[in-house]
């Protein structure tokens, strides 16, 4: 079968079992037979399958290894937000979140986008940086001049802290300097760009800012007090784009007119309103910490470099931006530096997270960062909408209800009961869901 085919498939037949009814004892079928497609559509050996269906795929052995002072191991689940379109490439990608509703609304904003042809995506070449800050420089104009004037050398000395890099083809590239104001002085700062290929790169990075240290204070006068990677990775972004017909928005009894006019307004709330900013980014962050943390990468770091990026003009603002088209459709942009790996990291010790590129037939760290990207671009499109047409909690109810119930010690069947009389009554709470338990143990 064709990858685009297999693709579709998936998407398909995933996409419609999940819209089918079921019981409890239907959802484990349902999972069953979602596994049987996924397994198909991504070429799944019976190990990887096995993998999936076993609850807790970090053994304590591993993790032992991973973190200190270990006493157990965390899971949280992994489900696939679907119908997603980048560059024409059709993905079902992996989603580890704790939250409800996320997945689904990534799935159906995904389809709306699909349905307009899909994601533009591209990713900048990937620099990452290193600073190495110099203080008690005397005079910072020569000494930038110094060390600029040594940039060859420099970048040969870091990359011989680790060849292997710039036999790869990556490698230390160039050197900048900047100054730094602070209360006591003015720190001179050495931005050392390193390509890392598909690594986020965080050791070999501060290894070149180590290995340069001591040359750069015979060159500045200076004492290099610190040296380590920047998670400001302005360098190494990735943006992803779509463009909908105001006519595929309409719903909830709103033109499709109205809903993209009230999600330019709220995006533009956003942009005024550092409260609603923060409120706005996190629903952005909820698509892309999901995929970061299925794919094995380092939430901290994306998220550090997201928020920063947001600030980067001296002031708080929404990651992306919604405007009006010529011809009338919604256009939907976001750039966003993305420090994430292909390889290295705990990507080859978390079982889950080399099954996740496997089932994205993964090829680059600049495939994942577009992914990334665009998954918080679709999960603001859900939000926006939602938000400004029936409002966020109609959406949230049954999956809340759900979790609710499950929080006040629902199993089995009773969580779908549980669930499905509170959500009719509207009284969502962990007290009520123990009342509804109650009388169903009572009447057993
Ligand atoms: C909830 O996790 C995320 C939202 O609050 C995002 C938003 O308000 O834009 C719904």
């Amino acid at each position: 079968m064709k990858e685009n085919a297999k693709r579709q498939l998936l998407i398909k037949s995933i996409r419609c079992k999940q819209v089918k009814p079921c019981s409890i004892n239907s959802t484990k079928k349902k999972r069953s037979e979602r596994l049987d497609t996924l397994q198909q559509a991504a070429d799944l050996s019976e190990e990887e399958r096995a993998l999936l269906e076993r609850e807790g795929t970090l053994s304590l052995d591993t993790a032992e290894h991973m973190v200190e002072n270990l006493i157990g191991t965390y899971s949280i689940p992994v489900g696939l937000g679907l119908n997603m379109r980048i560059n024409d490439k059709d993905y079902a990608v992996p989603m580890a979140t704790e939250e409800p509703s996320v997945i689904a609304a990534q799935s159906a904003a995904n389809k709306l986008i699909r349905a307009a042809g899909g994601f533009q995506a591209e990713a900048s070449p990937r620099m990452m940086i290193g600073q190495i800050a110099l203080s008690g420089v005397q005079n910072g104009k020569e000494a930038s001049g110094a060390i600029l004037g040594a940039k060859t050398e420099l970048i040969t000395l870091a990359n011989e802290a680790h060849p292997s890099l710039k036999k790869r083809g990556g490698g230390a590239a160039d050197i900048t300097v900047r100054e730094v104001k602070t209360p006591q002085e003015n720190l001179l700062v050495v931005h050392l760009a390193v390509n890392t290929l598909d690594a986020m790169g965080a050791n070999m990075i501060n290894t070149m800012a180590e290995a340069v240290a001591a040359r750069l204070e015979q060159l500045s006068g200076g004492t290099a007090e610190m040296k380590i990677l920047s998670n400001l990775v302005d360098q190494a972004t990735a943006t992803a784009r779509c463009e909908i017909p105001a006519a595929l928005l309409a719903g909830k009894g709103y033109s499709g007119e109205e809903v993209r006019d009230r999600i330019v307004w709220a995006y533009h709330f956003a942009e005024n309103d550092i409260y609603r900013a923060a409120t706005h980014n996190k629903g952005i962050m909820n698509g892309i910490d999901a995929v970061i943390l299925a794919f094995g990468n380092d939430t901290r770091a994306v998220e550090a470099a997201c928020h920063a990026y947001a600030a980067r003009n001296g002031k708080y603002g929404p990651m992306n931006r919604w405007t009006v088209s010529k011809t009338g459709s919604l256009v939907g942009e976001m750039t966003l530096p993305m420090p994430v790996a292909a390889v290295g990291g705990s990507i080859k010790i978390v079982p889950l997270a080399k099954l996740a590129q496997k089932i994205v037939r993964l090829e680059s760290a600049e495939e994942l960062a577009m992914l990334t990207v665009s998954a918080g671009l679709a999960q603001n499109l859900a939000a926006l909408r939602a938000l400004v047409t029936e409002g966020i909690q109609a959406g949230h109810m049954s999956l809340q209800a759900k979790s609710t119930a499950i929080s006040a010690g629902a199993v089995g069947e009773e969580i779908e009961q549980v669930a499905r009389e509170m959500t009719a009554t509207k009284s969502i709470s962990l007290a009520t869901a123990a009342e509804i338990i109650e009388r169903l143990h009572k009447t057993e």
